[in-house]
């Protein structure tokens, strides 16, 4: 892993994530998650908050970058943790190779992840193995746009893009991928941020894909 992976993504990846702007699209994503929870790509913990009120158990804490994971353990020192909310466990994985066994959760949280994993698909397949059925997968993604227009700008400022937002994709189909693998999806897509100029232009390239995607 080179200096920029190590020094630079990680502060980059807590103050991008830290935006305000996404608050809206988080706060409805993560509270619906209760039981045995993963999340998926924890980074530095920027959805903790958001699982205040929540009837979480059990959080186990996915994120394969150790520099994030330090973050968000200096995160939850400085701001501690919602009332009720069980100590994040952490697992240094990848979504790809999840280490829990089968069936063994109630809920999964994955939010601005599934841009970045290596292989989606098997991150997909790897969700529906460990989920117990009827568990669900709350997600808050960006991806695909829905106009030509800006699909063609998606795709050429991906590969310039990806490589430095830590192999972050803009034309992937969250949705899409969980009923490929059989999941039963309640999905939403559109804008994520406020209704400013500056959002609005953001939205066209960076459009959101949430919703929540079921194990039968
Ligand atoms: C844009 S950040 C989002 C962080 C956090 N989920 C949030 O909502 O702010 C993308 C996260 O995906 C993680 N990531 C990248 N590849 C991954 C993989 N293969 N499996 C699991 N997480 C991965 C990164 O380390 C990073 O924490």
């Amino acid at each position: 892993m080179g200096w920029y992976a190590r020094h630079v993504l990680p502060r980059l990846t807590d103050c991008a994530c830290g935006s305000r702007a996404l608050s809206a699209v988080r706060a409805r994503t993560v509270a619906r998650a209760s039981g045995s929870v993963l999340e998926i790509g924890f980074g530095s913990g920027t959805n903790l908050r958001w699982f205040a009120g929540s009837q979480v158990t059990r959080l186990l804490a996915l994120e394969p970058s150790r520099e994030l994971i330090a973050l968000a353990r200096a995160r939850i020192a400085r701001q501690g943790l919602p009332a009720g909310l069980p100590a994040p466990e952490f697992i240094a994985a990848t979504a790809e190779a999840i280490p829990l066994p089968d069936a063994s959760l109630d809920s999964i949280v994955v939010a601005f992840t599934l841009c970045s994993v290596r292989d989606p698909e098997r991150a997909g397949a790897e969700m529906h193995r460990v989920l117990r059925p009827g568990g669900s997968v709350y997600y808050a993604e960006h991806g695909l746009a829905a106009t030509p227009w800006a699909r063609r700008w998606q795709r050429l400022l991906e590969p310039a893009w990806t490589p430095l937002a830590g192999g972050c994709h803009l034309t992937r189909d969250p949705t899409q991928l969980f009923q490929q693998l059989g999941f039963v999806t309640d999905a939403h897509t559109g804008a994520i941020g406020p209704p400013t100029i500056a959002w609005r232009t953001i939205d066209r390239l960076f459009p959101g894909y949430w919703g929540s995607a079921t194990r039968p």
